[in-house]
């Protein structure tokens, strides 16, 4: 049983190897940003040490080196997730900076007076203010599906909230905040069954570290993700799209790299999809970092991974549902939840958790986990959450358990 809970990749990733407060490090905060694999560091520092330049214009060997490089990440990425092609892939900054694309680019020019756009109650800020935006911008109305009491999303009240007026849907295919595991390809199979002209914007910032993905069997319009949570760097993030769509669509942002011909006389012509919506110099470095991250996952199989995710979170939630004056938030059926432990305690604010456990040398996020309407409506201010990750072992369980014995200790 011990051996089925230990990570056999723990030490591919060097941060986990330095200490906090003199203690050797706990890093329990994946969900918000993971640490990052050799491999990663190495393919980055590879760039920068020797063969950098700027790419797509350059004619000399270097650039063309890395622009072709960089193109394969596309690739990569393409194949990763399953979509058709790398014509695909628009890299973002981050998963925020995609789900403002397609509500300035998609949004602004399909959206009108009343049309709706149906979000739920356990979204990240990132998939809510960007509607909140063009709805304000273009009139259109957001609805919100409510949650039920464990934590999951009230299906019965989503199939109510289609109606002729439904333009788009967007909505997490795991919960940041309390984990759960959203039935993606049944929802999206509901509302292309009421109207299969509704847009589906799926955010996989967490479902992309935890499942294996393929967005073509998923069937959504737009699929999210975010590099610095899937063991790449900050500063880069995926939109996979429909073709026809992002064809349809127009520029996010203009400036150079997007464009094919700039002219006073005769105008702008952009060029083609993925490439019009990827304005200025893109982040070259954290791209091939993002690819050295994607080859490493692809090694240890997405399979493997979620499988020893699972693992340790039941051997987490049994440890901790033991912990005194302990509730743990979200749904006990554990086979529709992520490596996410979400918890408050009787006597101690999880600031105060978050404090003690820091001193322990033990990393958990404590707050509203930028879900504020979610917390409202499980009427609770703030949690603390042990996330998990590839890397994460028994030890660091075992660890946190002791930290909460000591919380309770100082505040029970
Ligand atoms: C579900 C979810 N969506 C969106 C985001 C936003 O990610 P980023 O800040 O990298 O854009 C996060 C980050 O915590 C998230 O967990």
């Amino acid at each position: 049983m011990a051996d089925d809970l230990s990570s056999k990749w723990r030490g591919d990733f060097p941060a986990l190897s330095t200490t906090m407060h003199g203690k050797p490090l706990i890093f329990l905060d994946s969900a918000a940003s993971a640490q990052k694999p050799q491999c990663v560091i190495d393919a980055m520092n590879k760039v920068l040490e020797s063969g950098y330049s700027n790419i797509h214009r350059g004619l000399y060997e270097i650039s063309q080196n890395l622009t072709r490089d960089f193109e394969a990440v596309r690739y990569k990425v393409a194949k990763f997730i399953g979509a058709p092609s790398e014509k695909n892939i628009v890299f973002t900054r981050n998963a925020t900076e995609g789900i403002n694309l397609v509500a300035q680019s998609w949004g602004r020019a399909n959206l009108k007076q009343n049309d709706e756009i149906i979000i739920t109650e356990m979204e990240h800020h990132a998939n809510i203010v960007p509607w909140q935006i063009v709805a304000e911008q273009t009139g259109a109305i957001i609805r919100v599906v409510p949650i039920t009491s464990d934590g999951t999303l009230d299906l019965e009240a989503f199939a109510k909230l289609l109606s002729d007026r439904t333009k788009l849907v967007a909505f997490t295919q795991i919960s940041n905040a309390i984990g759960t595991i959203n039935p993606v390809s049944d929802i999206v199979k509901m509302i292309r069954k009421y109207n299969s002209d509704i847009k589906i914007l799926i955010d996989g910032s967490q479902g992309a570290v935890h499942q294996k993905v393929d967005v073509s069997d998923i069937d959504a319009d737009f699929y999210v993700f975010t590099g610095h949570k899937l063991y790449a760097p900050t500063g880069i993030g995926v939109l996979y799209g429909k073709y026809e769509l992002l064809e349809a669509m127009p520029p996010y942002q203009g400036g150079g790299d997007m464009i094919e011909r700039v002219s006073f006389k005769t105008g702008t012509i952009y060029r083609e999809a993925p490439y019009k919506f990827e304005a200025g110099t893109p982040a070259i470095i954290e791209v091939i970092g993002l690819g050295a991250a994607v080859d490493y996952l692809v090694d240890k199989s997405m399979y493997n991974i979620a499988a020893h995710e699972a693992r340790l979170l039941e051997y987490a939630t049994n440890k901790i549902s033991n912990i005194k004056g302990l509730t743990l938030h979200g749904t006990k059926d554990l086979s529709q939840k992520a490596g996410i432990l979400s918890f408050t305690m009787d006597n101690a604010h999880p600031s105060d958790i978050g404090m003690v456990l820091d001193q322990c040398g033990i990393a958990v996020r404590t707050g509203h986990h930028c879900a504020m309407p979610l917390m409202e409506a499980m009427n609770i201010g703030a949690t603390a959450r042990a996330s998990l990750a590839i890397y994460s072992d028994k030890s660091d369980i075992d660890a946190l358990i002791n930290g909460l014995h000591k919380v309770n200790d100082l505040f029970g």
